[in-house]
């Protein structure tokens, strides 16, 4: 039997009636992994790391009314939710997700609208989950609401001072939460298998502007506004409590996952970069930013003319202060960035696109669990290429895709085989732990693979569909699976009669099996095999690095050079390459992070001042996390590192403390385990 989409309300009452089958009331969070397949309904699979019981009680729409109080580093107010239950269900309990919070009253509407308390209970604390939040609502009762506030160590949440931001007037907060720190600020249903409407209420001191990934300014009705949803953009607040506050309403009126639910708040001003875009930034940041992104307007336009529309009316971007823990995050209407692609020659905007490609891929069509994070970033890992392919054309394109394909084979090398295939089990383990280059890089080129079976026009046709079929629901591999069959592989290959069915794609091996299929496309970059000869001339001797032919280079051909370069390398060798290229002084963090892994392997001397600059300076845990990995190979490093480590771990975000913990073997108090 076959269900088109797990979410959709059509059908709910089929999905409620299967629903009865699966897990009971409440499961115990960690399950055994369960090594077999075949038991697997077509029903999204209940998700391990979420308590809640959407299959008997719904949550499908959240109202949240908070202060932020930069002082007590809290988030304080209510957050109702509004339910449905499935038939025979009435006396079930709402089950809520929640890490850390401080609940201390809970009330749920009668029938004439009137709140009245209800019992609650918070159970154990799990380390990765949190606690189960159990409310007993009124058979009759369609909304709760419960009083809440964050912990000042919600993982989610990242307090900074004002000497932590670029201007160093104004305190700074955003919030993370994918793939499961929702909870840490928010009670909710915390798996991306739920989807839900929201509305927003935010108070910040005074002077401060608050953004979410939700249309802003609901409430007043812009002379500007043209459509709903594509209003002009910048957000304005109005003053309450007497002035001390602002105000800012927001409503996000297509129903989302909840790790898709963003807030920030800070001294951020506006620019408007094309008729729905713009970019919110610190103000000392914001052109640079405008300049880096002007580009974006048409990327838009190019994914639109491959996947269909974008939907979620406008798309700006916030570039966070230089703590945001990771590169991007595709908060919808309103991608959160990292400020080290600001490399100030567009180079590193493949971020842009592929936060970008996540409108499609992601928010529209989205993982039901956790073990299906690859449906979320194969896809737009594949649409990001795509995009620049159109954008920036094809020779960036291919350099791209093989820097892409070279950091694959390098990771694969160092994984546990159940850890290299794309649909991961990760019962009882950290969502985290399945954020490698598997589901990115394996998972995207399963999908090139699969294009250049059936061609292009017929795979981008098929990709299309896909994304219009799923819209706003949350699938698990098993469906995808099912529609590629249907809809793709049954129409056999485009390329000569038979040639699929002579050389198929392995797709059970793609998604069940570890490694990469030897059938895997191969890359051909003509502009980087010529940098490999440079740096084997180089490394033979046959040129000094000022004889080398890099006039022209672009980022990614320098950045293949310095992997193409062997470490360690003399001082004296390090040095000839600084004094011909000025690695150590790069203004591009990408080039500066791979040359400061070779300075750390090769012991060179005179960058340590830079990587200790570097580690304290960024928080982005695509850089910290080699870095520090490479300095704890040795003794000494492992001293530089703590003395580093140290020093910076007071102002990295709870997401970045963690892994570099973990890596540093560091304990609370500062001393190391040896
Ligand atoms: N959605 C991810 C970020 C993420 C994944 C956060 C899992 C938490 C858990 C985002 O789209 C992403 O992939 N960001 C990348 C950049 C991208 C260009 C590969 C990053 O942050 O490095
Ligand atoms: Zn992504």
């Amino acid at each position: 039997m076959t269900l088109k989409g797990t979410m959709n309300r059509p059908t709910l009452r089929l999905f409620f009636s299967f629903a009865v089958l699966l897990a009971s009331c409440t499961p115990p969070p960690r399950q055994p992994a369960s090594q077999s397949r075949s038991a697997e309904s077509l029903e999204s699979p209940r998700d391990p790391h979420s308590y809640s019981n959407p299959n008997q009680v719904r949550v499908r729409h959240l109202d949240l009314d908070l202060e932020v109080s930069f002082q007590n580093k809290t988030l304080q107010g209510t957050a109702a939710l509004t339910l449905e239950r499935a038939p025979g269900r009435a006396n079930a309990p709402l089950v809520l997700d929640t890490h850390d919070l401080t609940v201390t009253q809970i009330e749920a509407v009668d029938s004439a609208n009137v709140f009245h308390p209800v019992k609650f209970t918070l159970g154990q604390k799990d380390k990765i989950l949190g606690s189960p939040l159990s409310i007993d609502v009124p058979p009759a009762s369609r909304q709760v609401r419960v009083h809440y506030s964050s912990s000042p160590a919600a993982s989610a949440l990242q307090w900074l001072n004002p000497e932590q931001t670029a201007g160093k007037k104004h305190p700074f907060l955003f919030s993370q939460s994918e793939a499961i720190y929702a909870r840490t600020w928010i009670p909710l249903q915390d798996s991306p298998s739920v989807r839900i409407t929201y509305t927003a209420r935010i108070r910040t001191p005074r002077h401060l502007k608050a953004v979410m990934s939700a249309e802003g300014n609901f409430q007043l009705a812009l002379p500007e506004t043209k459509a709903p949803g594509t209003s002009a953009g910048g957000t304005s607040g109005v003053p309450v409590s007497g002035g001390n506050l602002t105000q800012f309403s927001f409503q996000m009126n297509q129903a989302i996952p909840s790790y898709l639910i963003a807030l920030a708040a800070g001294n951020m001003e506006f620019k408007s970069l094309g008729p729905r875009t713009g970019v919110y930034a610190e103000p000392s940041v914001l052109e640079k930013a405008a300049a880096e992104f002007t580009d974006t307007e048409k990327m838009i336009e190019a994914t639109e003319r491959v996947y269909g529309p974008y939907r979620w009316g406008r798309y700006d971007l916030l570039v966070l202060p230089p703590s945001f823990p990771y590169g991007g995050m595709e908060n919808p209407r309103l991608t959160f960035a990292t400020p080290t692609i600001l490399a100030g020659d567009k180079s590193l905007v493949s971020l842009v696109a592929h936060e970008l490609a996540h409108s499609w891929s992601g928010n529209l069509v989205t993982n039901a669990t956790w073990s299906d994070f690859w449906l979320n970033e194969g896809f737009t890992t594949y649409v990001e290429n795509r995009i620049i392919e159109a954008v920036y054309g094809p020779e960036r394109a291919r350099m791209e895709a093989a820097l892409n394909r070279q950091e694959l084979e390098e990771s694969i090398k160092t994984k546990e085989e159940k850890d290299q295939v794309l649909h991961i089990d990760l019962t009882g383990r950290d969502p985290e732990e399945g954020v490698t280059d598997i589901p990115y890089i394996k998972g995207a080129l399963f999908l090139r693979h699969l294009e250049q079976a059936y061609g292009r026009p017929r795979f981008d046709s098929f990709v299309r569909s896909y994304f219009d079929h799923f819209a706003f629901q949350s699938i698990p591999t098993r469906q995808f699976e099912e529609y590629l069959r249907e809809n793709l592989l049954a129409s056999g290959a485009a390329n000569g009669p038979g040639s699929a069915g002579a050389h198929p794609v392995p797709v059970e091996e793609w998604i069940y099996k570890s490694g990469i299929p030897s059938s895997a496309p191969r890359l051909q970059s003509d502009a980087l095999s010529r940098v490999q000869e440079q740096a084997a001339n180089w490394i033979a001797g046959r040129a000094s690095a000022s004889q080398l032919r890099t006039s022209a280079w672009s980022y990614h051909e320098w950045l293949y050079f310095l992997r193409a370069l062997p470490t360690p390398l003399s001082t004296e060798r390090m040095q000839q390459l600084d004094a011909a290229f000025h690695f150590t002084r790069s203004g591009n963090s990408e080039i500066l992070n791979q040359w400061l892994l070779m300075t750390i392997r090769s012991d060179y001397n005179p960058a340590y001042a830079h990587l200790e600059q570097f580690l304290t300076s960024v928080g982005r845990r695509k850089f910290l996390r080699p870095l520090y990995t490479e300095l704890a190979k040795t003794e000494a490093g492992r001293q530089r590192a703590f003395a580093i480590y140290k020093k910076a771990r007071p102002s990295y975000h709870p997401i970045a403390v963690a892994t570099c913990d973990e890596i540093l073997k560091w304990r609370e108090e500062g001393s190391s385990v040896k």
